[in-house]
C-alpha cells in the first residue's frame, strides 16, 4: 500500500510533505519519512510507527530544503522498523516507492555481486541501488531512472531525487497510482489526488506504465515505450478542506453516524422520490442483453456485492457470479464474448480489483464499477462508474461506504428488473418505496446506540463469536464478523445459518455469543430454527429482529434487539448498520486503535 509525495516548492518542502502525508496515512501507518536535498545533499528524518512520531522528530531536528520525497509505509517485504521507513537513499539519490518490485530477490544478487552493499531487507532498496549504479556509471538522473525503471517487475509507484539536482524529481507509475499536480511555480506528485488538494487542485494523472519528469516549472511525461506523452491537466473536483472527527471520538464513530445522510444522498442520486423511479445513468451495457454477470470487490466491498448477487438474481433473473477480485484474478473464469461485470471499491484503488478490471476488458466485457472515489484509477479506467455518495472515509474498517454500496446495488438490480421486464411499474414503485424508508430508519437504528452497547459488554468479553443469518442476511452476517475481528482483534465467524450443523455447531459453549440477523420474513422461520438449535446447546443467542419476530425470539434468546419494521428487500441495508456498530463500541471496550487498528491499511493497492 504506502502513500508517496514530492514536491519541488518555493517554502521549505517537510512542512508540506508532512500534510500530504497526513492526508494518505489511511494506506499505511507501519512508519513514516521524508527527504529533502540540504544544500545540494539529500538529507531524510524518519520514524517508526505513525506519523505522529515523524512529526515529532522533525520538530526536534527540522529538515530544511524546499525539494523533497515523503513516504507513509505498510510493511510488505521488511519489518516495520526505523531503518527499513522509506525514503531509502543512497548519497547520489533517494526514492519513495508505493507497491512491490517483484524480480528484488535477482536484480539484489546481481547487484551484490558487483559490490553493492544493501542496508535493509526491502524490495525498494532494489530500486535504489540500481538507479545508484547507473549514476555511478556516468548515467544522468532521468537516464539512470528509466534505465532501472527497464529492470523491474511488479506492480508500483515510485518518486526520487537526486543530489546536486535541487530542482528535479522523477515519478513513475507501473500498477499503482500516481498524480502530478501543478502549482504556481510549484510542482507535486503524490499517491493520489486526495494528498495533493491543499497544495494544488490543478492534477495530471499518470498512465499504467508512464514515468514523469518534474521541475520547479512543469512535467515532462513519458510512455511505457519512453516515448515523450501528453497528459491532460484536469481540476479536481477533491476538496483541500482536512477531514475532522467533529464532536465524535473516533472517524468511525461519525462516519456510522452519517449514514442516514449518505444513504439519502445516494438513493438521491438513483431513484426519483416523486416517481418512485430507479433513474441509472447510461450503463456500458444493456440489462436486457446480457445472460450472465460478474461482479468482482474485496473485503465488505465484496459482501456488499454478495447481497448484490441475491438482489440482482431475485429482481432481475439474471445470472451472477460473485467472487472476491484476489481469486477471481487467477482462476482464469470462463467469459462469454459481450459479457458485463460490476466492480464495487469503496477506494478504486485496491490492487486485485484494479487486476480484475484489466482482466475482464482483455477478455473483452464490459465494466461497470460502484466506487466512492470519483478520480479514483477504478472509476477512470471502467467503462462506466456509478458514485456512492458517501464523501471520504476515513476510519480504515468501511462502514458508510458499505451501506452505500448497497443502495447503489438495489437501485440496479431494480433498474435491471425493470430492463428485463421482470418487475412491474408497480413492483418497481413498492421497492422504491421501500429503500426511500431507509434513511430515516437508520437514523432511528443509530438512537438505540445504549442498546447496542450493552450488548457490546457481553460481546467483548468473548474469545470467539458467531454471526449468523440467512439468504441476503448471511452477507450481513460475515460483514459483523469481519468488522469485529479487524477492529476489535476477537475472533469472529459469519455462518449462512442452515450451514451451521454442517461444522460450526461444534464451537457452541456458553462462552460463544450466537449474533443472529433474524428480521422477519420468508425465512424468519428457518433461521429461529437453527438458533434454537444453537440454544439447545447452551449457545447464548443475542438476535435482531423486529417488532414481529421479536415474541418469537425471546423464548430462547438471550438477548434480542428489536429494530425497525422495513420491507425485506431492503434489511440488508438497516440491519448492517447495528452489527458495525456493536463491532464499534467492542473495539472502544478493549481499547484498540479503532480508526487505525493494527495490521491494516484503508487502500489496499498490493496484491
Ligand atoms: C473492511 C474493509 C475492507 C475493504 C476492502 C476493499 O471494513 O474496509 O475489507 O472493504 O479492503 O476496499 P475498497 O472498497 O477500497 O476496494
Amino acid at each position: 500500500m504506502c502513500g508517496i509525495v514530492g514536491v519541488i516548492g518555493k517554502a521549505p518542502a517537510a512542512p508540506l510533505l508532512l500534510e500530504a502525508l497526513r492526508r494518505l496515512e489511511y494506506r499505511g501507518y507501519d512508519s513514516a519519512g521524508i527527504a529533502t536535498l540540504v544544500d545540494g545533499h539529500i538529507e531524510r528524518r524518519r520514524a517508526e510507527g505513525k506519523l505522529g512520531n515523524l512529526a515529532g522528530v522533525l520538530e526536534r531536528d527540522a529538515l530544511p530544503g524546499t525539494t523533497g520525497i515523503g513516504h507513509t509505509r505498510w510493511a510488505t517485504h521488511g519489518a516495520p522498523t526505523e531503518r527499513n521507513a522509506h525514503p531509502h537513499s543512497t548519497a547520489r539519490v533517494s526514492v519513495v516507492h508505493n507497491g512491490i518490485i517483484e524480480n528484488h530477490a535477482e536484480l539484489r544478487a546481481e547487484l551484490e555481486a558487483k559490490g553493492a552493499v544493501f542496508e535493509t531487507e526491502t524490495d525498494t532498496e532494489t530500486f535504489v541501488r540500481l538507479v545508484d549504479d547507473f549514476l555511478r556509471q556516468g548515467h544522468e538522473p532521468q537516464a539512470a531512472f528509466a534505465a532501472a525503471l527497464r529492470r523491474v517487475h511488479g506492480a508500483f509507484a515510485l518518486a526520487a531525487i537526486f543530489s546536486g539536482h535541487p530542482r528535479l524529481l522523477l515519478a513513475a507509475r507501473q500498477g499503482a497510482p500516481l498524480a502530478v499536480g501543478f502549482g504556481e511555480g510549484e510542482m507535486f506528485v503524490g499517491s493520489d489526488a486526495l494528498a495533493l488538494a491543499p497544495l494544488t487542485r490543478r492534477i495530471a494523472y499518470l498512465k499504467e506504465g508512464d514515468w514523469v519528469a518534474v521541475d520547479g516549472e512543469g512535467a515532462r511525461f513519458f510512455d511505457a515505450a519512453h516515448q515523450p506523452a501528453e497528459r491532460r491537466v484536469t481540476v479536481t473536483a477533491v476538496s483541500g478542506a482536512a477531514v475532522g472527527k467533529g464532536n465524535y471520538r473516533h472517524f468511525m464513530e461519525k462516519e456510522l453516524h452519517e449514514h442516514p445522510a449518505v444513504l439519502g444522498d445516494t438513493l438521491r442520486q438513483y431513484l426519483d422520490p416523486k416517481t418512485l423511479e430507479v433513474r441509472l445513468p447510461r450503463l456500458p451495457f444493456d440489462p436486457a442483453r446480457i445472460g450472465r454477470l460478474t461482479i468482482s470487490a474485496c473485503g465488505s466491498a465484496f459482501l456488499a456485492g454478495m447481497v448484490g448477487r441475491y438482489w440482482i438474481e431475485q429482481l432481475a433473473r439474471l445470472p451472477v457470479d460473485a467472487d472476491v477480485a484476489s481469486e477471481f484474478r487467477y482462476r482464469n473464469p470462463p467469459l462469454a464474448d459481450g459479457g458485463a461485470a460490476i466492480l464495487i471499491s469503496q477506494s478504486g484503488e485496491t490492487a486485485d480489483n484494479m487486476a480484475a478490471l484489466r482482466l475482464l476488458r482483455e477478455a473483452g466485457q464490459r465494466v461497470l464499477s460502484v466506487v466512492n472515489v470519483p478520480e479514483s484509477s477504478m472509476a477512470r479506467e471502467s467503462d462506466g462508474a456509478l458514485l456512492t455518495v458517501a464523501g471520504p472515509e476515513i476510519g480504515v474498517a468501511s462502514t458508510k461506504a458499505f451501506t452505500a454500496q448497497l443502495a447503489v446495488l438495489a437501485c440496479l438490480a431494480i433498474g435491471f428488473g425493470r430492463a428485463r421486464r421482470e418487475l412491474s411499474t408497480l413492483d418497481e414503485g413498492r421497492l422504491a418505496q421501500t429503500l426511500l424508508e431507509v434513511p430515516s430508519h437508520a437514523a432511528a437504528i443509530l438512537e438505540q446506540d445504549a442498546q447496542i452497547r450493552e450488548l457490546a459488554m457481553e460481546v467483548a468479553k468473548a474469545r470467539d463469536v458467531l454471526f449468523l443469518g440467512r439468504g441476503a442476511m448471511y452477507p450481513i452476517a460475515l460483514e459483523g464478523a469481519l468488522k469485529l475481528k479487524e477492529i476489535s482483534y476477537i475472533h469472529a465467524e459469519g455462518y449462512a445459518a442452515g450451514e451451521m450443523k454442517h461444522g460450526p455447531i461444534a464451537l457452541i459453549d456458553s462462552d460463544v455469543p450466537v449474533i443472529a440477523l433474524c428480521p422477519s420474513g420468508p425465512l424468519f422461520e428457518k433461521t429461529a430454527s437453527n438458533l434454537q438449535e444453537a440454544a439447545a446447546r447452551g449457545g447464548r443467542v443475542m438476535a435482531f429482529t423486529d417488532a414481529e419476530g421479536e415474541a418469537a425470539l425471546r423464548r430462547f434468546a438471550e438477548r434480542v434487539i428489536v429494530l425497525p419494521r422495513i420491507g425485506e428487500f431492503a434489511t440488508p441495508i438497516l440491519y448492517a448498520i447495528p452489527v458495525q456498530l456493536l463491532a464499534y463500541h467492542v473495539a472502544v471496550l478493549k481499547g484498540t486503535d479503532v480508526d487505525q487498528p493494527r495490521n491494516l491499511a484503508k487502500s489496499v493497492t498490493v496484491e
